[in-house]
């Protein structure tokens, strides 16, 4: 019989990687929302309910690193059904207004439904007498209101950590009012920006005729009565101090000095860090890059562009297809721009440790963030973070969700490349005084919004919520 816990987090991945070491079997991923429920779940006997990142893999719940671990199986249909089709063929795209075209398929959502009451049984079996469970992400929408059926007694938080779209686009979901019903299962959920839980809020109005005031929805309940659900903006954030720290360690300096070293010493060296994913809009920055180049107004003998893509969600269409589509842009600006022994752009297909990132970011004069839609990008908060000489410049797109915090960094709008490729140059030519300026503003909001403040504000409401139900 499982130990009962007090908390329960509910995400799609767990907090750790499968590895091929049979001595270390498992590896701590180094996602900021395990070190931002840290302190919560060692209080309380916490538990971590998902899934192990491989498909067939069935493991009794075990403890790790303090933490104790229910994965949840899925079965390969599962992972092609729910994770590549309905979460990232489906959502993905819909709720990220639809930069790629969004697929509905019945067979995805019979799967999405499936494998997210499997989800809810695990976190009802796993959760004690009125304990509290956070569940996460787009992945898991059904989860707050299956697990209200399954457990009245606990009290249920739900984070969205990607957009919520504008009515219109919403509207196209052929299953638009389960959706909605399933996150109003929880007591309160969270958005990134205040724009998503108005979008939210509207949704709701329109597809359910539920009132909603400045946050408060009223659902009705079984026996007639309503309860309230809270839908609020909590923009989650970094651990800055763990970035500060590795931005201070000797080794790390040393590494940042190698790498520019390495790129040939360039007067300024540009940076993209993503997920390969097409809301990045890695292609928009290339683009405004390469023409930059060919204009004239950037050599390649001064400046190089490092762009990381990390691989993801590989086995679905339009992920190949986009991979396809930036390698061949890279691939013809180095071939037009290049001459021996430069590099227009240094593009790398990898993911690397945090140690490494943040060498990365302590040698990128420029740091580009012009995502088409971005629920948060913590890529432009690790930058800020990182950047304790007070160098560095950031060029961010506002159609993210740090755009609404990070107001002193260059703002973009990635569509047009014109402002873009004047926007790269403004970061490139920007006096010293005006970087330190406006890096400092940066560093001190992110220090003070960081993650830790995220969880509190949001576990606090999550608690007023318990109160108030007993
Ligand atoms: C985004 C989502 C997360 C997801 C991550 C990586 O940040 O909000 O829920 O885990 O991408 O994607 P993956 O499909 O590899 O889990």
């Amino acid at each position: 019989m499982a130990v009962a816990s007090d908390f329960v987090v509910v995400s799609n991945r767990l907090p750790v990687d499968r590895t091929d070491d049979e001595t270390e079997p498992w590896r701590r991923s180094p996602g900021g929302l395990v070190t931002a429920v840290d302190p919560v779940m060692r209080r309380n006997a916490g538990a971590w309910v998902g899934w192990p990142g491989q498909p067939d893999v069935t493991v009794e719940p075990f403890d790790f690193d303090g933490l104790r671990l229910v994965p949840v199986t899925l079965s390969r249909d599962d992972v092609q059904l729910y994770y590549e089709g309905f979460s990232n063929d489906t959502i993905w795209p819909l709720y990220h207004d639809v930069i790629a075209a969004p697929t509905y398929h019945r067979a995805w959502w019979d799967a999405y439904v499936r494998v997210n009451r499997r989800f809810a049984e695990a976190a009802s079996e796993v959760a004690a007498d009125n304990a509290t469970v956070w569940v996460h992400d787009y992945q898991l929408q059904l989860v707050p209101q299956m697990l209200r059926e399954l457990r009245p007694d606990v009290t249920i938080g739900y984070f969205h950590h990607i957009p919520f779209p504008a009515y219109g686009i919403y509207a196209q979901l052929p299953w638009r009012k389960q959706v909605l019903e399933g996150l109003l299962g929880a007591d309160v959920i969270g958005f990134q920006r205040v724009a998503d839980a108005g979008n939210f809020a509207r949704a709701v109005r329109r597809q359910l005729g539920y009132d909603t005031k400045a946050g408060s929805i009223a659902v009705p309940t079984a026996d007639g009565g309503t309860r309230t659900a809270i839908a609020k903006a909590y923009p989650i954030s970094i651990d800055a101090s763990v970035y500060e720290e590795l931005a201070r360690r000797p080794d790390i300096r040393a590494r940042a000095a190698e790498i520019r070293e390495s790129l040939g010493n360039p007067k300024a060296i540009l940076l993209g860090v993503d997920r390969l994913d097409y809301t990045k809009g890695i292609g928009h920055r290339l683009k405004a890059y390469g023409e930059l180049l060919t204009d004239g107004r950037l050599s390649v003998h001064d400046v190089t562009l490092v762009q990381v893509a990390s691989p993801s969600r590989e086995r679905v269409q339009t992920y190949m297809q986009l991979r396809d589509e930036i390698e061949l842009a890279v691939g013809r600006i180095n071939g037009d721009a290049d001459e021996l022994g430069t590099t227009a752009i240094q593009y790398l297909h990898h993911s690397y440790p945090r140690e490494e990132m943040v060498a990365l970011y302590l040698a990128a004069d420029v740091m580009l963030v012009t995502a088409l839609r971005d629920g948060m990008n913590l890529v432009a908060k690790e930058y800020v973070a990182s950047r304790v000489d007070g160098g560095g410049a950031l060029v961010l797109s506002e159609f993210t969700g740090a755009a609404d915090e990070l107001t002193q960094a260059i703002s973009v709008n990635p569509h047009d490349i014109a402002g873009l490729k004047d926007a790269i140059m403004q970061a490139i030519e920007m006096p010293q005084k005006e970087r330190d300026r406006r890096m400092r503003a940066l560093r001190r909001r992110v220090r003070e919004n960081d993650v830790a403040r995220w969880s509190q504000r949001f576990l606090t409401d999550l608690d007023s919520a318990r109160r108030s139900r007993s």
